[in-house]
């Protein structure tokens, strides 16, 4: 089955309690999931056990056609070979390289179109006159934009942000929200349908002003503590 699959997935650090307990994700092609739940109950480290960048303990993780990672066997698939695009917390802009060329680092010699597309999409995020900026002299919400673009830019199979609107402010994030929909479209995302727990593991997340709900999101997984 394609879309990308985690199979009863647990993960701990340094052999103490699980982080993750048998977590089971499954997110069809097309579709946007949202990860809800309290400060520390590990929605960082799912993504990060998706993507490669923690060895998988126990579980399956599937992109696609292909397993990427199996506790058992100890099968592990690089991050870089597995087909994601990542935006994680610290955005980790590549510091000696410019904005443009940030966002256009993981693409092909010869893709004219794509570059042609980052131009106009650092348009669209507001910040054109920044093309040829390094990082360090963007704000945080600029960095986080360009962190964005970067995940997008080689049209990836599977996008994995980790609060990629978390460093923006209201406005801008409303903005961002509609010109990454937009983007989004190639990868065939259905961004305004409604909200529904795809799979519920408990308490829900509570103090969230209406602007910090994930409308992006068709499915919403929470997890619990
Ligand atoms: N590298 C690590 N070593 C040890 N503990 C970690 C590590 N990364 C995360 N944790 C712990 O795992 C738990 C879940 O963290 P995290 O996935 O970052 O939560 P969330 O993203 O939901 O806030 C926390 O208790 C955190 O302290
Ligand atoms: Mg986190």
């Amino acid at each position: 089955m394609s879309g990308l699959h985690l199979n009863n997935v647990s993960h701990a650090f340094n052999s103490g309690n699980p982080v993750l307990n048998g977590v089971s994700v499954f997110v069809a092609p097309g579709e946007l999931v949202c990860l809800l739940g309290p400060s520390g109950c590990g929605k960082t480290t799912l993504l990060r056990v998706a993507a490669g960048l923690e060895r998988l303990q126990v579980g399956q993780v599937t992109i696609g056609e292909r397993v990427v990672a199996e506790g058992r066997h100890g099968k592990h698939i690089p991050t870089e070979k597995r087909g994601i695009g990542l935006m994680f917390q610290d955005y980790a802009l590549f510091p000696h390289l410019n904005v443009l060329e940030n966002v256009t680092f993981g693409l092909p010699e010869n893709a004219a179109d794509r570059r042609q597309w980052a131009l106009s999409a650092l348009s669209r995020m507001g910040l054109a006159d920044y093309a040829a900026s390094y990082p360090h002299i963007l704000s945080g919400g600029q960095q986080q934009r360009v962190a964005l673009l970067r995940a997008l830019a080689p049209e990836p199979r599977v996008l994995l942000l980790d609060e990629p609107f978390s460093g923006l402010d209201v406005t801008r994030r409303v903005d961002i929200r509609d010109v990454f929909g937009q983007h989004a479209q190639p990868f065939r995302l259905r961004p305004q349908s409604a909200c529904g727990y795809r799979q519920g593991f408990g308490k829900s997340a509570h103090g969230r002003s209406p602007d910090q709900r994930p409308r992006l999101a068709r499915s919403r997984l929470r997890l619990d503590r």
